[in-house]
């Protein structure tokens, strides 16, 4: 495969591939799909960026005491929406108190070049910083002095706040340990009522697993949620389940489930953003030959009739980091709370169904996700490709970052040696950037062949 001539041979032998290539390797597992809710796409938005899916949060004074008003209004919202970042809702409490509350998009919108993309993960949160928790307490003692009626609204928020942070922390900037927040809030909530518990029911895992956040446009494709495919059933459940931060009772959680079917419509009705730069067009028609030789098998093809496989593949076979699923497979009390939880009961029921490998993911919009892997260990798709140009120790400007259009991708600095979190550090557990080595064996010009024709997806 290293010389052109054999390259256009490859082209005549190509509708054989093709037909080959539609069966299933017998060790790549098939994710069977399961029924969904319909809903309103315009709804479920509105839900989003205004609803209230927690029911308690921070006191509107404070927040703006704490971070002033945003005045961009980046999402075009009304009334104090209008004022507060993207990320945060305000909702109202039953004692008519404003509270800002985090939402979906802390971790699923991004801005990209000066506009929010919803969906885009966002792979700018910092969870590296240790949490202060002696300054959060003088901050929740002196509210609940001055102001018990809103303390008794933000209480449930702070409560869980103060339980979860210090779990969360990561090695590194720009990975997200929203695994983790999952498990620790479930070791704090009865399975079936959903009451809260302030001692941990269950052992938490020892070691934070950092993961990228994936982009919204890819669920309408796939059969199964989370990078290890282990989100079976209904897929509603799953996208509500950031509500057991602050759920007081099912009654609560019922309610709020009732949206979830409008919040999957829309999440189904995204769109990949469209690669913004001039497109070689017929070296793109050349990497989609290489394309459909060397990754439709795992990714599927693109363009009319573009089929998707969903395929789980086994982790000595893609042999990237195996932290992830390794995890789950050892903390096997999260997936039996979740199991017997009220999430997993009819109508809509949802289970997990641990993996010990990751999903071949869509690749449509991929040019715009970096950094990639589950683990968000590789900064361009260019070294995504070639394994050789991975750098162990990497770092990008999260003040002003630069995307590269070319390489696809942040561009970074790399270094010799880890120093404290500035670097990304590819040698600790669960930050590997080993593995996935099927471009290692194509061509520069094949390569570069294929980033064109990604950008076109
Ligand atoms: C703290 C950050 C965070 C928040 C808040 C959050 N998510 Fe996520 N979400 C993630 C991460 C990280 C993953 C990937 C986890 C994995 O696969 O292991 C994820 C996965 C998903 C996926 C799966 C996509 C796929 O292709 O498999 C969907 C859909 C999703 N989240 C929707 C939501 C919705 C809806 C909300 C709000 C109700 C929400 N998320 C809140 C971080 C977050
Ligand atoms: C044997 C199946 C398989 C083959 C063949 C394969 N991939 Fe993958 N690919 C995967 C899996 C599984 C992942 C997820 C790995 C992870 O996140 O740890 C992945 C991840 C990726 C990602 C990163 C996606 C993201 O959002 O982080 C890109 C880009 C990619 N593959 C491109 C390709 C290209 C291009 C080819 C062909 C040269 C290819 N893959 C061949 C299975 C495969």
């Amino acid at each position: 495969m290293k010389k052109k001539a054999l390259l256009s041979l490859a082209a005549v032998f190509v509708t054989f591939l093709l037909a080959f290539n539609k069966e299933a390797p017998d060790e790549y597992t098939y994710i069977q799909p399961s029924p969904q809710r319909s809903g309103d796409s315009a709804k479920g938005y509105e839900y989003l960026i205004t609803g209230d899916f927690l029911r308690s949060g921070l006191p509107y004074e404070y927040y703006t005491m704490a971070r002033g008003k945003d005045d961009r209004n980046l999402l075009n919202r009304t009334g104090k929406n209008a004022t507060v970042e993207v990320g945060y809702n305000i909702i109202r409490s039953a004692d008519s108190i404003d509270m800002v509350i985090p939402t979906c998009l802390q971790c699923h919108a991004e801005i990209f070049d000066d506009k929010v993309i919803v969906g885009l993960g966002n792979s700018f949160s910092d969870f590296s910083i240790e949490p202060d928790q002696k300054k959060l307490n003088a901050g929740v003692n002196f509210l609940k002095m001055t102001s018990p009626k809103k303390y008794k609204a933000s209480k449930a928020f702070f409560q869980s706040l103060k339980m979860v942070t210090p779990h969360l922390v990561t090695a590194t900037p720009g990975v997200n340990p929203a695994d983790m927040l999952a498990a620790v809030l479930a070791a704090h909530r009865d399975p079936q009522t959903l009451v809260w518990q302030d001692t941990a029911s269950m052992d938490l895992p020892d070691i934070v697993v950092p993961t990228d956040v994936p982009a919204w446009w890819l669920l309408k494709k796939k059969n199964a949620m989370f990078y290890t495919g282990l989100g079976r059933g209904d897929f509603g459940k799953f996208l509500m389940t950031s509500n057991i931060l602050t759920v007081t009772d099912t009654a609560e959680a019922a309610d709020v489930n009732s949206h979830f079917g409008d919040v999957l419509a829309y999440i189904r009705s995204i769109q990949p953003p469209k690669y913004p730069k001039p497109i070689d067009q017929q070296l793109a028609a050349k990497g989609k030959f290489v394309f459909n030789d060397n990754c439709s098998k795992c990714h599927g093809t693109y363009g009319e009739g573009g089929t998707y496989p969903n395929l789980l593949i086994p982790g000595n076979v893609v042999q990237t980091d195996s932290l992830l699923f390794k995890a789950n497979q050892q903390n096997p009390q999260f997936s039996s709370w979740f199991n017997k939880s009220w999430f997993a009961q009819p109508p809509y029921a949802a289970h997990i169904d641990v993996s010990s490998g990751y999903v071949a993911p869509p690749l449509d919009g991929v040019w715009i996700t970096a950094p990639y892997f589950h683990n968000a260990s590789v900064p361009t798709l260019e070294a995504v490709l070639n394994s050789k140009l991975r750098p162990a120790y990497w770092m990008r400007d999260f003040d002003h970052p630069v995307y590269d259009y070319d390489k696809l991708g942040w561009k970074y600095e790399s270094a010799d040696k880890p120093d404290g979190k500035k670097y990304y550090n590819t040698t600790l557990p669960g930050y590997g950037n080993y593995g996935h080595y099927f471009g290692d064996v194509l061509t520069d010009k094949e390569r570069n062949a294929v980033i064109e024709y990604i950008k076109t997806l």
